[in-house]
């Protein structure tokens, strides 16, 4: 059900963190691929961006500007063609962030032959952790996620916003502070996607994560972050960083408000001027 009074904290209010503090952050990170038949592609150029601890930063850009491509580097999976990415202000390799950083890949892989309980705890279990402790952590956030009836069903039997919550659950287990997100909620129904934003805010709020978000959906940034990375087309590039500075808790209801209006449309003003 979509709970169009539920409120959101801002779960770092009691541990604002101080002016200059950075929790992950990226430095002149330029990416380039080399395709199968030799051609090269420029994905990134010179991004640098830095995101604060208990942070929730959103990335939007046109599609194919290496957003993906992004969130791949942060989390370890790639090493960037120049740049270097830093956790908590020191300069790491990609192997020291794997594992460390919690990736949501834009789709969900969930493994088909494992129940929902048993592919949320797959990242902890490869990290060594005992069965019986990764499903108790799994419960808790299963319950938080609506999904407790849930836990012996196979992906299959689960809908698709069923699905990305475990998807979701796995990620926010399998990580430390920080979870990257990548349109977590793209191939859902407007009604689903408003009900998981929810879910997105209730979790952020009791994990107290640092999040970066990929979304095509505008409002869906503004509503949900604390500043907005807006890329160019390929080679993306941080083009323009939009403050949102709505006042938390924030409901649905904000969306009507002057400030919010003003934020969109500064927001489409610098996603358009890169067309
Ligand atoms: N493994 C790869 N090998 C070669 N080229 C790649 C590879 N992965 C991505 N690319 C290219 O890099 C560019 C950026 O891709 P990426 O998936 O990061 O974009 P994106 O911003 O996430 O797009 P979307 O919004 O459609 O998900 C694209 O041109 C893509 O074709
Ligand atoms: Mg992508």
């Amino acid at each position: 059900m979509l709970d169009i009074t539920a409120s959101f904290q801002h779960p770092s209010s009691d541990r604002a963190p101080k002016p200059g503090e950075q929790c992950i952050a990226a430095m002149n990170v330029s990416h380039t691929y080399r395709g199968d038949d030799g051609q090269r592609v420029a994905a990134l150029r010179d991004v640098s961006l830095s995101v604060a601890p208990g942070e929730f930063a959103s990335v939007i850009g046109p599609s194919g500007c290496g957003k993906s491509t992004l969130l791949g580097i942060l989390a370890g999976l790639d090493a960037p063609t120049a740049g270097v990415v830093l956790l908590d202000g020191q300069p790491t390799t990609p192997r020291q962030r794997l594992g460390r950083i919690g990736l949501m890949p834009q789709r969900d892989l969930l493994l088909p032959w494992r129940t929902a309980l048993g592919n949320a705890v797959a990242g902890l279990r490869v990290h060594g952790v005992p069965g019986n402790i990764a499903r108790a952590q799994a419960r808790d956030l299963f319950a938080r996620f609506g999904l407790s009836q849930f836990e012996r069903a196979y992906p299959h039997a689960l809908s698709g916003g069923m699905r990305q919550r475990v998807a979701l659950v796995r990620a926010a287990l399998a990580s430390g502070p920080v979870l990257l997100l990548d349109e977590p909620f793209g191939a859902l129904d407007a009604l689903t996607r408003a009900d998981l934003r929810h879910w997105l805010l209730e979790a952020w709020q009791g994990l107290g994560k640092t999040i970066i978000l990929v979304t095509h959906d505008v409002d869906e940034a503004l509503l949900l972050s604390d500043r907005v990375f807006v890329l160019s087309p390929r080679p993306g590039t941080v083009r323009a960083v939009i403050d949102v500075a709505l006042p938390r808790p924030r409901d649905l209801a904000v969306q009507g408000s002057a400030e919010f209006v003003e934020l969109r449309r500064r927001l489409l003003t610098a996603l358009e001027a890169q067309l």
